[in-house]
């Protein structure tokens, strides 16, 4: 199994984008994939079909300790299943600020939950900030995957996020390594597209040798701007079922194919029943 945190501080990067359509791509690869919406703004769950009422139980349940994961995950499709998040999740940073162990709930209830080890893979849609909700991403995963937009601002909130991951991989989570960049909403033909690009790379070799950016890559493949990308999400599907045959859909299909080659080409199995049906 792994877990993968979707992670940028930065607002409309594309991380709720890639989050939804790698984990859809994994799904229709025969991967068992859970995606966890962390961020109040529940753009994930939106994207997948979910809105939730404000009555319906959320992850925030699972923060505050009155639900478990099985109690609010849904299955999606026979291979994709969506822990939702609904605006209250806003609350959980005040609420949790005098929890004892607060970075550390989303990691002890993925531990405590025995379908964990059922799924092969585990994303987690962060919100755009740095605060108690992320740090439960980071607690509880193993890699990190930074959605970068090549914009000029770029690289200059990149340098506080690697800080923030090699803290929390220090004190809390020596498990964590940053996984890799991927190039978002790229505009091929734009020269500021490919000098920030550039940077990005140059940026990571002169940090090859630091432990817990060794292995990072950045993604051959460079998500194109595409509008099919932007108009899914109000119908409440990933890119594959939206519009298939998009620029969009071939390159996230190709970001996760680069995603799990190092880890082999799955067996086809089973469906699996996990959880309740939405
Ligand atoms: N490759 C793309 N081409 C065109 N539009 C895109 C692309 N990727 C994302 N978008 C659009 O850009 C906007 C921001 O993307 P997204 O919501 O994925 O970013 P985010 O980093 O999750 O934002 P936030 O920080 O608010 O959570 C959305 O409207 C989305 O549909
Ligand atoms: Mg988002």
């Amino acid at each position: 199994m792994r877990t993968i945190a979707v992670l940028n501080q930065k607002g409309g990067v594309g991380k709720t984008t890639s989050a939804v359509n790698i984990a859809a791509a994994l799904a229709t690869q025969g991967l068992r994939v859970c995606l966890i919406d962390l961020d109040p703004q529940a753009n994930a769950s939106v994207h997948l079909g979910v809105s939730l009422m404000p009555e319906e139980m959320s992850v925030y349940d699972v923060l505050t300790g009155d639900a478990k994961l099985a109690d609010v995950r849904r299955a999606i499709d026979e291979n994709l299943w969506l822990v939702p998040s609904h605006l209250n999740l806003a609350a959980a940073e005040v609420e949790l600020a005098a929890e004892l162990g607060r970075e550390l709930i989303l990691r002890d209830q993925l531990a405590d939950d025995p379908m964990t080890s059922q799924f092969d893979y585990i994303l987690v849609d962060c919100p755009p900030s740095l605060g108690i909700l992320t740090l439960n991403a980071l607690a509880a995963v193993q890699e990190v995957l930074i959605p970068l937009q090549p914009q000029f601002f770029a690289l200059c909130g990149l340098v506080k996020l690697l800080e923030t991951i090699q803290k929390v991989s220090r004190r809390i989570n020596p498990k964590l390594r940053l996984g890799g960049v991927v190039i978002c909403m790229y505009e091929s033909g734009t020269r500021l597209a490919q000098e920030v690009c550039d940077d990005v790379e140059q940026f990571f070799e002169a940090r090859e040798r630091n432990s817990i950016l060794a292995s990072a890559k950045i993604f051959q493949t460079r998500v194109r701007k595409n509008i099919k990308l932007a108009e899914a999400p109000s119908f409440g599907q990933s890119i594959f079922q939206y519009a298939p045959s998009s620029n969009g859909a071939e390159d996230y299909a190709n970001v996760a194919a680069e995603l799990i080659r190092p880890f082999g080409t799955p067996e086809p199995r089973e469906p699996m029943e996990l959880g309740k049906q939405i």
